[in-house]
């Protein structure tokens, strides 16, 4: 049976190697992270997201999955081999490939026999053919190159995994499509569209996609501020927009800006990589500008309502579903607000933990739950959204001592509702 290593074991990593191994393949995860392996061999995830940690005890106590540090003992043993560690921002806009680099070192030493590679990891256009090149120079086993980029979101991981919209091979080794071919059988099997292409296209088909689903949010966010402006109603238009399947109604929520690890660094790398070539991708630009602009736009306008009022702010992470909160508008405008001295309740149902780690604030209150966190505040503001905020008991708070200002930045409560109890809302362009 083809024995499958996946080095990584964040996000991508770790979700790619379970669910290949509830397929039924053989999938060993390294990471030379020691304690992240001992807390996995206990069944202690390194991170939150829905479904995993069943996943990995079921798969790790049915004997499809292992974890090691140790690439060296195990590399010979393998078929297959997914690169899925971490590409983050580098300071000119582009991933820095360090670990990818590290990763090639090491190959290079310990590889005893031909391999294939996949590149499971964001890396600029080029980044396969480049390691090809390298690998090529540097040692006499053949490494057989492929791209093959993922596109999970957090919080959906698994799902997004198991139900695919399309798989991307990228690749100029046929023989490595033909064993790409049979890790993916279950999806070719399911009618899944499995695209065989270069390694650049399916570089590109990343970064393209992910910048065009920003270019998505962005637009809406726009749509947003002329709504508040003309009387309009954003969800309302939005779904309008849906209904013609051209367009496609996701990704078309109004908000505070997207966030996360992935489309704040893809979208300002695809813009650098246009730079570089002497392109101007006005487009990208422009998106980039507008979902800066817009967490301190949205933070002035709160502040214009809660000056100098006790507040609540629900949801820290860059979205519901998960503990993370890189590059979170909500993060982003909690400091913005703090900027300006305003006494904060914090709160969030998996990201307290991490956000502890980056505000330290005196005019901070570290709520433990949504009720401790709403008691007693002039202004509720929803900032992430988590479904539980949907439970808030707007009768129970008619009757108390103060009834609180609701700023609901993502639009998810109930507005009509909201306003019929008599309380002052405002909504993102509604
Ligand atoms: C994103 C992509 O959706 C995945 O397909 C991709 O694989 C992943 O990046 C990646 O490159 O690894 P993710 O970052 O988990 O996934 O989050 P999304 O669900 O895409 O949301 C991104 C941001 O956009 C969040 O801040 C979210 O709140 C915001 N958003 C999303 C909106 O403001 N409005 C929407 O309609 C949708």
């Amino acid at each position: 049976m083809t024995k499958i290593g996946i080095l990584g074991t964040g996000y991508v990593g770790l979700v790619t190697g379970v669910c290949l191994a509830d397929l039924g393949l053989n999938v060993i995860c390294i990471d030379r992270d020691e304690k992240k392996i001992q807390e996995l061999l206990k069944g202690k995830m390194p991170i939150y997201e829905p479904g995993l940690e069943e996943l990995v005890l079921k798969n790790y106590k049915e004997g499809r999955l292992s974890f090691t540090i140790k690439l060296s003992e195990i590399i010979n043993e393998l078929e297959v081999l997914f690169i899925a560690v971490g590409t983050p921002a580098d300071r000119d806009g582009m991933p820095n490939l360090v670990y990818i680099e590290q990763v090639i070192d090491e190959l290079k030493s310990i590889l005893t026999k031909d391999m294939i590679l996949v590149i499971k990891s964001t890396v600029p256009v080029g980044t396969n053919a480049n390691i090809d090149i390298e690998l090529k120079k540097s040692i006499s086993y053949k490494c057989h190159l492929v791209s093959n980029p993922e596109f999970l979101r957090e919080g959906y991981a698994i799902q997004d995994f198991m139900y695919p919209s399309r798989i991307v091979i990228g690749t100029k080794s046929a023989p490595a499509y033909e064993v790409m071919l049979k890790v993916y059988n279950h999806f070719a099997k399911h009618d899944v569209p499995i695209i065989y292409t270069t390694p650049e296209t399916a570089e590109l088909s990343k970064y393209a996609s992910n910048s065009f689903l920003a270019t998505k949010i962005a637009f809406i966010n726009e749509m947003a501020n002329l709504c508040d402006q003309l009387n309009a109603n954003v969800d309302e238009v939005a779904h309008i927009m849906g209904l013609d399947d051209r367009i496609g109604s996701k990704f078309l929520q109004a908000g505070p800006g997207f966030g996360g690890s992935c489309f704040p660094k893809d979208i300002m790398a695809l813009d650098t990589m246009s730079q570089k070539l002497g392109l101007n991708n006005y487009i990208i630009e422009s998106v980039i500008k507008s979902n800066d602009i817009r967490k301190k736009f949205l933070a002035s306008k709160i502040i214009d309502i809660a000056l100098n009022k006790k507040i609540a702010c629900l949801g820290l992470t860059f979205k519901a579903g998960t503990d993370d909160i890189r590059d979170s508008s909500a993060i982003e405008i909690v400091n913005e607000l703090l900027l300006n001295n305003l006494e904060l309740n914090l709160y969030d149902p998996e990201g307290m933990e991490n956000a502890k780690q980056v505000i330290n604030n005196r005019n901070v209150f570290w709520a433990e739950n949504m009720e401790q966190a709403i008691e007693d505040v002039e202004v509720i503001i929803i900032l992430t959204e988590w479904q539980e905020f949907k439970m808030i008991n707007f009768k129970s708070l008619i009757n108390a001592r103060i009834k609180p200002i609701i700023i609901d930045l993502r639009n998810l409560l109930n507005q009509g509702e909201i306003l019929s109890l008599g309380f002052e809302y405002y909504g993102v362009g509604k």
